[in-house]
């Protein structure tokens, strides 16, 4: 244990932090999740209005907080609560964008494994493969609670990418075909980097958003709806 509080989270005692974090991209999702789901709960964080709640699910912990948008933002959040609050496993719920036609709007998707151009996991601990799994452990029982409540999954590689607005949007074909990816998000290459780098668990779920293949995009309401299967998968894992 170091320092905490962190430079972004501000809370003191590590024990208001349950050892499953969930994280939603948006801060706001997590305070709809907590409003929605869970019950006795307590705000760990507003720093930079990156919220953190913690509460309980049928009775088991669970804490869930916002990690904003990309590899250097989950970067620095999965870190702190990895290293400094002894968070076991983190889950990422968040959104995609589809590099396939079977994949259509609204469908979940299991992180097998993020494949990234980012220099995130060199740069940290000299690491130096484009690809890094997720905890098989995490995602067997994600597997699992999937199946239990019948919400099918995809599972496969995933690209994190550091740039949302390609000059090429045809590149994505590449990334496909060359490297396997399922489809586009920006932030779990890092994640699982902190967690192989720690030694904790992490994994990821996605929804898809839109599509770079059909060019569908759903609109944020959509999305809000569409993302509670998602989360009653997640959910599942508080202890
Ligand atoms: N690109 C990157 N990240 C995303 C996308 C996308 O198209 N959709 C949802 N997250």
């Amino acid at each position: 244990m170091s320092t905490i509080p962190t430079p972004h989270i501000e809370e003191k005692d590590p024990s208001n932090i349950a050892s499953t974090v969930l994280m939603p991209g948006d801060p706001l999702r997590a305070k709809t999740i907590a409003e929605k789901f869970l019950k006795d709960v307590v705000q760990f964080n507003t720093v930079r209005n990156m919220f953190g709640y913690t509460g309980t699910y049928k009775g088991r912990r669970i804490s869930v907080m916002g990690s904003g948008m990309g590899m250097p933002s989950i970067g620095i959040y999965s870190y702190e609560l990895f290293k400094f609050y002894g968070v076991d496993r983190i889950v990422r719920i968040g959104s995609c964008g589809a590099y396939t036609s079977e994949l259509k709007l609204y469908d979940v998707i299991l992180a097998d494994d993020a494949y990234s151009e980012s220099t995130f996991a060199k740069v940290q601990s000299g690491y130096d493969k484009d690809s890094i799994e997720a905890s098989s452990t995490l995602n067997e029982k994600i597997v699992s609670i999937a199946k239990q409540l019948d919400i099918p999954l995809t599972q496969g590689r995933i690209h994190s990418s550091d740039v949302f607005y390609r000059n090429n949007h045809e590149e994505y074909k590449e990334l496909r075909d060359q490297h396997g990816c399922l489809a586009v998000e920006m932030e779990s290459f890092a994640l699982f980097a902190n967690a192989k780098n720690l030694g904790k668990e992490a994994a990821c779920l996605l929804t898809v958003s839109d599509s770079l293949v059909s060019g569908e995009l759903t609109t944020s309401k959509e999305r809000q709806n569409a993302f509670t299967k998602m989360m009653e998968i997640a959910l599942e894992l508080a202890e």
